[in-house]
């Protein structure tokens, strides 16, 4: 799909968002994956400059009455990664709305609650090949 597809499937599953939900994007650098989070921040009505929250890891806004977390796990640091994860995993058990960046560097388990979205080069530099595979409904 083409960039604005891909930003208007952000905003679908924007909409689709309850309290608690995690958003899992996996990708290789330069895919769409913060294209991909801004889309669904703004339409969660995150406003104003949304970064890329590499060197801070967890990036935190207030929308309405949600707390959502734009988490970005690339420069995840060896030496602080217990610390670094114990935040993580704290925003991921929260009711706050999560999307995270790198998703396949957390434990599969942890993927297995919430929507998983693979995006994927193709031969077309302005295409992406994009799946979704939401397990939210199989959550206990
Ligand atoms: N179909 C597409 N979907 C998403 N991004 C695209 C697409 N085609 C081109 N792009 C470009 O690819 C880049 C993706 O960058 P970014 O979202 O920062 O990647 P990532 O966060 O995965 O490293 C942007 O410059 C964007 O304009
Ligand atoms: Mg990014």
């Amino acid at each position: 799909m083409n960039q604005n597809d891909l930003e208007h499937l952000a905003e679908k599953i924007a909409l689709s968002m309850y309290p608690g939900d995690n958003i899992f994007l996996i990708g290789d650098l330069g895919v769409g994956k913060s294209v991909f989070a801004r889309a669904m921040l703004r339409k969660l009505g995150v406003t104003g400059n949304i970064p890329s929250p590499s060197f801070i890891i967890d990036a935190v806004y207030y929308a309405g009455s949600n707390e959502i977390h734009h988490i970005d796990l690339y420069r995840l640091e060896e030496a602080h990664r217990e610390l670094q994860f114990l935040g993580i995993y704290d925003a991921l058990d929260s009711c706050s709305l999560v999307v995270v960046e790198w998703a396949d560097r957390l434990e599969s388990e942890i993927l297995d609650n919430g929507v998983r979205i693979n995006i994927g080069f193709t031969d077309n530099p302005d295409l992406r090949e994009v799946s979704v595979d939401d397990r939210r409904m199989a959550r206990n």
